[in-house]
C-alpha cells in the first residue's frame, strides 16, 4: 500500500538485509528499522514493532533463514525454532511457517539449507501478499451485495488492526474495504480504539486515512450501541487462529462484538489466509491466550510536543489483567472469507476451503 505517494510492504529485503516499518511508533512517526540477529527478529515479534497473525509469520520466516545463514547446523535450526516460536503463543502463523521451513531444512544437506531457507521464507512473503489480495477480491462480493441492496453508504465495524500493517500488503480485513473502495462504494468504517494497544485507534486509522476512507475512531464499548440503533451494515475482522470447526481467535473484545452482532441480526464476517487455520484443532477452546503484562492497561503511550512518551492512567499497583485475545465460537460468525472463497465456519466448509 502507499504512504505518502511512496509503495510500502510491512517487510521486505533490500541488499540481503530485512527491513520492517517499526509499527510501535505509528502513526506519530514512520520509521524503518533492519533486523539482523535472531534477537533482533525476536524482540521485533514480541515488542510489537511487527505484529499481526501473518505479518508474526513472515517475520519469523525471515528471521529463521537469516540465522541459518550463520549457522546451518541441525542444533541451530532446532534452537532458532524453540526461540522464534516463544515470541508470542497466539497467532498460528508463527508456528505454520516455522514449521514449513524446519520440515525442509532437517531433510537438506546443510550447505544447501541456507539459500532453502531463504527461499522459502520468500515464498511465505510472496504468498502472503496474493493471498491477502485475494481476500480483498472476494470479500469485495459481500459489500457489493450489501450495497446494491442499501444504495447508501455502508457502515463497517472493524476490530483491531487487521489492514496491511498486519500482514506483508493488503492485510485481511481491511483488504476487501480497500478493494470496495477502488470500485468506488460509499463506505464509512467504525474503528474500534481496542484498547490496551490502540490498534484500531492508531493504525486502522492511519491506514484508511492514507487511503481517503472515510471513517471513525469510537471507545471498545460503543459497537453494540452502534449495533441496536442500525449504524452497522456488517462487521468484519481478522483472526488469530481459526479452528477447524470454525471457531476464532481474534484480538480481545472480537467476541463482545460478536454476540452483539449475533443479537442484532448483523453479520459477522472474519477475513483469514488460509496459513490462519489451525488444522490440528478441533475447537478453539485450546487455543493458547496471550497474557501481556498489565502495565499495557496502566501505561499509555501518547505524543508530546513531537515527541512520544509514556504515562500512567491509573495509581501505581493497581492489580491488572490483560488477555490479548479471546475465542467467537462459530455460531455467531456469519462466514469466513479466504483466499479460496468464503465459506461457512464449520468443519465440513472450511475443510472443502481448504481443498481449493
Ligand atoms: O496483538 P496483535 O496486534 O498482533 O493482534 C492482531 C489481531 O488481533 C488481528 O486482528 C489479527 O492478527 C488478524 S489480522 C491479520
Amino acid at each position: 500500500m502507499r504512504v505518502k505517494n511512496k509503495k510500502f510492504s510491512t517487510i521486505w529485503i533490500d541488499n540481503r538485509e530485512v527491513k520492517i516499518i517499526d509499527q510501535t511508533k505509528l502513526p506519530f512517526e514512520f520509521k524503518v528499522q533492519k533486523l539482523k540477529s535472531l534477537n533482533d527478529f525476536c524482540t521485533a515479534i514480541s515488542d510489537m514493532k511487527v505484529r499481526g497473525a501473518p505479518l508474526i509469520g513472515v517475520t519469523a520466516a525471515l528471521g529463521f533463514a537469516k540465522s541459518i545463514e550463520q549457522n546451518s547446523s541441525t542444533l541451530n535450526i532446532k534452537k532458532c525454532y524453540q526461540k522464534l516460536l516463544k515470541t508470542r503463543p497466539t497467532a498460528i502463523n508463527l508456528k505454520w511457517a516455522l514449521d514449513t521451513i524446519k520440515k525442509k531444512l532437517l531433510k537438506t544437506i546443510p550447505s544447501k539449507r541456507a539459500s532453502l531457507a531463504f527461499k522459502l521464507a520468500n515464498l511465505i512473503r510472496d504468498d502472503d501478499i496474493e493471498n491477502c489480495k485475494q481476500i480483498g477480491i472476494n470479500g469485495l462480493k459481500i459489500i457489493e451485495q450489501i450495497y446494491n441492496k442499501k444504495k447508501k453508504p455502508v457502515n463497517i465495524l472493524t476490530h483491531c488492526n487487521a489492514g496491511w500493517l498486519a500482514t506483508v500488503d493488503y492485510g485481511t480485513a481491511l483488504s476487501p474495504i480497500f478493494c470496495a473502495n477502488h470500485a468506488q462504494i460509499p463506505l464509512h468504517v467504525w474503528v474500534d480504539e481496542t484498547r490496551p494497544r490502540n490498534q484500531g485507534a492508531l493504525l486502522t486509522s492511519w491506514e484508511l486515512k492514507n487511503e481517503k476512507i472515510p471513517h471513525t475512531v469510537i471507545v471498545d464499548n460503543a459497537g453494540g450501541h452502534l449495533m441496536q440503533n442500525g449504524k452497522v451494515d456488517l462487521c468484519l475482522v481478522g483472526s488469530d487462529r481459526t479452528a477447524m470447526n470454525g471457531d476464532v481467535c481474534n484480538k480481545i473484545g472480537t467476541y463482545l462484538k460478536a454476540i452483539s452482532a449475533y443479537e442484532n441480526n448483523i453479520p459477522f464476517y472474519v477475513a483469514l489466509p488460509t496459513s490462519t487455520i489451525d488444522r490440528n484443532l478441533k475447537n478453539g477452546s485450546h487455543i493458547p491466550i496471550e497474557i501481556r503484562d498489565g502495565k499495557e492497561l496502566s501505561d499509555l503511550i501518547f505524543e508530546k510536543s513531537k515527541k512520544l512518551s509514556t504515562g500512567r492512567i491509573y495509581k501505581n499497583k493497581t492489580k491488572t489483567f490483560n488477555p490479548a485475545f479471546d475465542v467467537t465460537p462459530s455460531k455467531f460468525i456469519t462466514a469466513l472469507i479466504t483466499e479460496n472463497g468464503i465459506c461457512k465456519a464449520d468443519f465440513s466448509s472450511i475443510q472443502r476451503n481448504l481443498k481449493v
